[in-house]
């Protein structure tokens, strides 16, 4: 098992591009299943994650191509002769439940064994299911597997999400292009991947509105064809960046980061001291001199603060002057890092979903490990701070999410490498 070894201190310099995102990535090829024309997806991420969900696309008879080094996916659901997602794939990645939605509007049946994912809370796919339900789809639980069928196809609906879920949001919206009648989404998410899967699935012939106000308006059409879509700039990775200047000092451009993408996130650097600026390429992240000011951070549905940044400004605030409360609303069993940061010596509590953290002077380099995706990203933030060297194991789950990330911090000034079997 590969580790990763980061030697603090030194301010950070330079410019790092951001990918496409992984989320937006993980809801653009199931939708591939909508139309036996080809979709092709450009800016795509290099992850284990869309490694998986390939091998998921192709385990029910798609064809996925990966081009231009992976940057590139060319998609086709020409000839789908199983509609049976298998627990061996679905168990690796939650968002393989995606698949369901599409599978059922297109086929009208759908068999979906129930996912595995992140160990960051209890993650249901009700919501998912009842959305469906609410177009008229029959489901069944048996064995661990969702059965699904629309004997005469999906029919419109209203669905009102008792709570904003980004995944069911994007399974109703997909079943939803191929229903007949129209559909509305009420407290759909609004998050800048749905906004992306909208505009694609458009491309494609769906006919969708509202996408950016938690009221999404679906007129089912008879079928969807062929596009190509860029896929959106991963807004999470650009975050994860913004920080490694924010924690060490120094000056990084983020190369297509948008403000739009990351502005609650962007708006709290600001109150913690740290400058953030547009430029022509992307944005500019620049801590000059100074303490790192304490600041209060609750996690919140788009445009809020994204849960899956949580982890990474905790590790800013492990060295800011003063107290920070960070409270946790999306996941209730998020801060799998909080001890992992406290063995680099942080001062943390946690109470349910909120953590108290009062900032330190310095943080030492330790052996740590890595428990979930944004977790062990922290903790490589963390180490970038830290004096003395930071070992970070388990590093599989950082594949998941961020390409190159070792040479991208390099490419900043980091001292930063991967070596196996430590
Ligand atoms: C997506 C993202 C993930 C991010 C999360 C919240 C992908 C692949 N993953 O996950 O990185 O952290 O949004 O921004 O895009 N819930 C239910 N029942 C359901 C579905 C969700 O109770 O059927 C709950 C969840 O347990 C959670 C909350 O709703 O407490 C929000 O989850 P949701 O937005 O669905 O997250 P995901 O789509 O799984």
């Amino acid at each position: 098992m590969d580790s990763i070894i980061v030697t603090g201190g030194g301010a950070l310099k330079g410019e790092i591009p951001i990918a496409g995102a992984k989320n937006a990535c993980l809801t653009l090829m199931p939708a591939t299943l909508l139309s036996d024309e080809p979709l092709t997806l450009t800016n795509a991420p290099r992850l284990s994650d869309i490694k998986t969900m390939t091998e998921l696309l192709a385990s029910l008879g798609a064809e996925v191509t990966s081009l231009q080094d992976g940057q590139v996916l060319a998609l086709s659901s020409h000839d789908l002769d199983n509609h049976v997602a298998d627990y061996d794939i679905v168990r690796k990645m939650r968002a393989s439940i995606l698949v369901l939605g599409p599978m059922l509007a297109r086929h009208g049946h759908a068999v979906v064994s129930l996912p595995g994912g992140c160990a960051i809370g209890a993650r249901p796919v009700d919501l998912h299911l009842k959305a469906l339900e609410a177009m008229g789809a029959e489901l069944e639980l048996k064995e661990g597997y969702v059965h699904a069928r629309a004997p005469g196809g999906l029919k419109g609906g209203v669905v009102d999400f008792p709570i904003v879920s980004v995944g069911a949001t994007e399974n109703a919206l997909m079943a939803a292009t191929l229903a007949k009648g129209t559909t509305v989404l009420k407290n759909a998410a609004r998050e800048p991947e749905i906004v992306d899967l909208a505009v694609c699935l458009r491309r494609m012939g769906a006919q969708i509105e509202g996408e950016e106000t938690g009221t999404i308006t679906i007129q089912g059409v008879e079928r969807l064809h062929g596009a190509t879509h860029p896929v959106v700039t991963d807004r999470i990775e650009l975050g994860t960046y913004m920080l490694a200047p924010a924690i060490c000092g120094g000056e990084v451009e983020c190369l297509g980061g948008r403000m739009d993408l990351v502005g609650a996130f962007a708006e709290k650097l600001h109150e913690a001291g740290i400058e953030v600026s547009e430029t022509k390429r992307g944005l500019k992240v620049a801590r000059k001199n100074g303490p790192i000011k304490a600041v209060d951070v609750i996690t919140a549905p788009f445009p809020g603060f994204p849960t899956d940044l949580q982890a990474q400004m905790m590790a800013l605030m492990c060295t800011a002057e003063g107290t920070s409360v960070l409270e946790e609303r999306i996941f209730e069993n998020r801060f799998m890092h909080a001890p992992e940061l406290m063995r680099m010596g942080a001062n943390i509590e946690v109470h349910g979903g909120t953590a108290t953290v009062r900032g330190v002077d310095i943080l030492k380099g330790a052996p740590v490990m890595a428990t979930d995706l944004r977790a062990s990203v922290s903790l490589i933030l963390a180490g970038l701070a830290a004096e003395g060297e930071t070992v970070v194991s388990r590093v599989y789950h950082l594949d998941r999410g961020y390409e190159h990330v070792v040479r991208k911090l390099e490419g900043i000034g980091a001292k930063i490498e991967r070596v196996s079997g430590r």
